[in-house]
């Protein structure tokens, strides 16, 4: 069991699933089997998810919904979502519907521009370092020309770059702060490799520059990589209605729903504890169609909760306001994304959940994802100040309790029409299912 294993990547995908089996299960057949029970059929289908990653032994599956009805500027859209919490996709689905009929989503790109960083030493001064740079500045745009001439035909490339004295931080901490359009592709790539070539550019260049001394002309490159806080690629997303145009079956009252529904943003905006769950629900409709479309959630959530804390406290990413009678709700999104290269290009799904979208450019993805987490948090608003949470998680949940008891076709039909007006509790649904057995 507790034991090192040396070569593990060099066995076969059936050897490391035997590997496993043997060393942590009582039933190596059982686990064997249950590992080998998600491959796919089709071998080239299979071959192409295992070299996603390295060790691979088999697939993780999660459920890919649909929310439709989501009127984004006057176009409908049906959003795809990949996520394994019950009750996310339907909320979407009811905060898209609710909205189509009240003015839909609102959005606008508030800008696209990517950010990367080259982390170096120099044992001098700024007064030193400053005119160098300046003089040298054009060489890094000419150094970097093979890898930006593409991006630079489709009307991106390198925006600026800039030396930033870090020394009253970190003892002779400098930077090259780079910014980039990387249009309709994330861009992780690029940027990449034009940091590494502008970090070989600065050293080469550094070490035979007269006016430094031995020490300043030996700089050292700590790392160059891109920088998944994008302040500046952001998205807005609104919605907006007169307050009584927010009346419906459950909320009979709508001006003291907009109250409420405010003062539980307010609390969002002041209240760190708060903000992060109130965050989280934002990120559950985000990550959801993130994944679908093959983006990269890590980065997007780094990114994202940076900016919640960027004026020093964590606070609530949306807003909402009552005035002159009219209700309006909105958030500004950090979001880099692609709708080109990386898995877009290479998974199945992915282009599937692109297609569904219309083959959007990045700028309207970053549209559809923030108007789908501007909808969820629309939606756990709603619950938590009118019914609660719970009323509608549970119903959901109580399927997957069904699934996990691997309840009967008449089981599930007794439990379901039992619990239709019944609060539903984990405990009691157990209870129920065990009565039923007896
Ligand atoms: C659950 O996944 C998300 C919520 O907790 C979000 C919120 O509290 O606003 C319902």
């Amino acid at each position: 069991m507790n034991q090192a294993v040396s070569g593990f990547s060099k066995l076969s995908k059936e050897e490391k699933i035997q590997w496993i089996a043997q060393t942590y299960f009582n039933t190596p057949a059982e686990a064997e089997k249950i590992l080998k029970q998600y491959w796919n059929q089709d071998a080239k289908l299979q071959q192409l998810h295992d070299e996603f990653i390295e060790n691979t032994l088999t697939n993780f599956y999660l459920p890919m919904g649909i929310a439709p009805n989501f009127n984004i500027n006057g176009r409908y859209y049906s959003v795809p979502m990949v996520i394994e919490e019950s009750s996310v996709v339907a909320a979407a689905a009811k905060a898209a519907k609710f909205w189509s009929t009240r003015g839909g989503f609102k959005t606008s790109i508030i800008g696209t521009e990517k950010i990367g960083q080259v982390h170096f030493l120099f044992q001098g001064s700024i007064e030193k370092l400053q005119p160098f740079f300046d003089k040298i500045k054009p060489q890094f745009f000419e150094a970097t020309e093979p890898i930006t001439r593409n991006m630079n035909k489709r009307g991106g490339g390198i925006l600026d770059i800039e030396l930033r004295d870090k020394t009253s931080e970190l003892a002779n901490y400098f930077q090259l702060h780079a910014t980039f359009d990387t249009k309709d592709s994330m861009g992780a790539n690029f940027i990449n490799s034009c940091l590494e070539q502008f970090a070989k550019t600065l050293r080469e260049v550094a070490a035979t520059e007269e006016s430094f001394t031995p020490d300043e002309q030996n700089i050292t490159v700590v790392m160059s990589i891109l920088s998944n806080y994008v302040p500046n690629c952001v998205v807005r997303a609104e919605v907006s209605c007169p307050v009584e145009d927010l009346a419906e079956k459950k909320i009979d009252e709508p001006q003291a729903f907009a109250e409420k529904f405010v003062q539980a943003v307010k609390i969002a905006e002041i209240e760190t504890f708060r903000a992060v769950t109130h965050n989280k629900g934002i990120m559950n409709g985000i990550d959801a169609v993130v994944l679908a479309t093959g983006n990269d959630f890590r980065a997007v959530e780094a990114g994202v909760h940076a900016y919640a804390a960027r004026n020093g406290k964590y606070s609530s990413l949306s807003h909402a306001k009552i005035e002159n009678g009219i209700f309006t709700f909105w958030m500004d999104v950090p979001l880099a994304l692609g709708t080109v290269g990386g898995l877009t290009s290479l998974h199945p799904l992915v282009k599937v959940a692109l297609e569904i979208l219309g083959k959007p450019s990045a700028q309207e993805l970053m549209q559809v994802v923030a108007a789908t987490g501007l909808a969820q948090n629309f939606a756990a608003l709603r619950s938590l100040t009118t019914t609660g949470i719970q009323e509608g998680h549970m119903k959901m949940h109580l399927n997957n309790i069904l699934n996990q008891f691997q309840a009967t076709a008449e089981e599930r039909k007794i439990v379901l029409t039992h619990f239709a007006d019944q609060t539903v509790t984990h405990a009691s649904v157990v209870e129920m299912i065990e009565n039923l057995r007896r």
